[in-house]
């Protein structure tokens, strides 16, 4: 199906697909006590999520190419690190709940397995006491993955208990230039020899969180400023960009995409001041006001069903980080919403030689689901433009689909 993106957004402005430094960000919002992963007794921060799993794998000292169990819905981010800290992958597949499906994992490879890296999807945490009970049985250490999942509780424990080790990544809920966190309830980490950002890295690490605030018309009062001295400094590596662009192979190779060259460095110091000072209470309530609107939107609408059952408490003790939304046909939907530039996420670009397990919800949620951001950042008029753009090409969509039978 073809869609004019334009007819549907007119010349609107991209909206931000990550958390964005505002005066705002510094304002505090009083919510009751959601658990954290920062809380955990043990903690390092890392330049970012597939950083500090790279770091995990590091602490756990495995023997060289011992295999490490990864789902098969994920970002290729949780796959490098594995590879990089030369581990073998193997894969598991997920139940409907988002679960791993342990059943499904056969003895022979869970015996070739030391670690197993499961997230909480979509901010939306679960409990993992059978994942933790399987792994004991079988000696293999868990990682929590709570990339998605900064904040909440997952069933009988906080985020981030289950795991050996936990995994989170800042900058999905933080406006910072990067940063990741390693952290762990029960062991201790041992210290990391990291190498130290430049300083030439550390200014810019300053300058491109006042740039993003700038490109989204962020800092009232004085933007007119900003974006003056941001299109000046511009001037230059405009020209190379584009350069750049055009001299770019087609195929990239899905492990330089995922730019493992900041590992092992120690976070900017941008990252760390913001992280510090930045309150928590509105990057907790204002993502569940944006998930409950996305839900207001998504509850009876033909051709898409929000992936879970939303109830009223379904987020009241986390932040998410998306809203998922299922949609039986999603591809034309898909691409028209990138072209539109909205906020919106699919995890089509799974590494090669993934398996393709029968029964696996991973596969179909690779197709299927589109991850609706619902940051901070984003406020109630940009989510109600994204969810009416999603039901508009819906609409299109069935009158296609009707247009066909009749
Ligand atoms: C579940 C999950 N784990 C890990 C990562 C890696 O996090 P980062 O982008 O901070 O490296 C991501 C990134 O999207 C993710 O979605």
């Amino acid at each position: 199906m073809q869609t004019n993106a334009e007819e549907l957004n007119g010349s609107q402005r991209p909206l931000p697909r990550g958390p964005v430094l505002d005066w705002s960000s510094f304002g505090r919002i009083d919510v009751p006590d959601v658990h954290s992963v920062e809380n955990l007794k043990n903690k390092m921060l890392t330049t970012s999520g597939r950083a500090a799993i790279y770091q995990a794998l590091l602490q756990l000292d495995l023997p060289v190419y011992s295999s490490v169990l990864v789902p098969t819905y994920h970002c290729p981010t949780m796959v490098a690190p594995v590879l990089l800290a030369n581990l073998n992958v193997a894969y598991f597949g997920l139940l409907s709940t988002g679960l791993p499906n342990l059943d499904a994992i056969e003895e022979s490879t869970a015996q070739k397995c030391k670690v197993m890296l499961v997230p909480h999807y979509f901010g939306l945490a679960k409990s993992l006491k059978e994942v933790r009970q399987w792994c004991d049985k079988r000696g293999i250490a868990l990682i929590e993955d709570c990339a998605h999942c900064y904040f909440g509780q997952a069933g009988e424990r906080a985020v981030g208990e289950w795991g050996d080790f936990a995994t989170a990544s800042l900058s999905k809920f933080f406006p910072l230039p990067e940063a990741g966190l390693l952290a762990s309830a029960k062991r201790l980490i041992k210290p990391v020899a990291s190498k130290k950002p430049s300083l030439k890295a550390q200014i810019k690490g300053c300058v491109d969180v006042i740039e993003l605030a700038s490109r989204y018309h962020r800092f009232f009062g004085i933007h007119i400023f900003l974006a003056l001295f941001f299109k000046l400094k511009n001037i230059r590596s405009q020209k190379y960009e584009a350069a750049e662009i055009i001299n770019k192979p087609e195929a990239v190779e899905m492990m330089r995409d995922c730019d493992m060259t900041r590992i092992d460095q120690s976070p900017l110091w941008a990252a760390i001041a913001l992280k510090n000072i930045l309150p928590r209470g509105r990057i907790i309530l204002q993502r569940q006001i944006n998930f409950a609107s996305y839900a207001s939107y998504f509850s009876n609408v033909p051709g898409a069903k929000p992936l879970f059952p939303i109830s009223a408490d379904s987020v009241a003790s986390t932040a998410p980080y998306v809203f998922p939304l299922w949609v039986d046909d999603p591809d034309s939907i898909y691409q028209a919403l990138r072209a539109l530039k909205l906020p919106v996420f699919r995890w089509d670009r799974i590494w090669p030689n993934t398996p393709n397990f029968p029964e696996d919800t991973g596969a179909l949620w690779s197709h299927h689901v589109l991850q609706l951001l619902c940051h901070q950042d984003l406020n109630s008029t940009d989510i109600d433009r994204t969810a009416q753009a999603v039901l508009d090409l819906l609409k299109i969509q069935q009158i296609k689909i009707q247009t066909v039978h009749t």
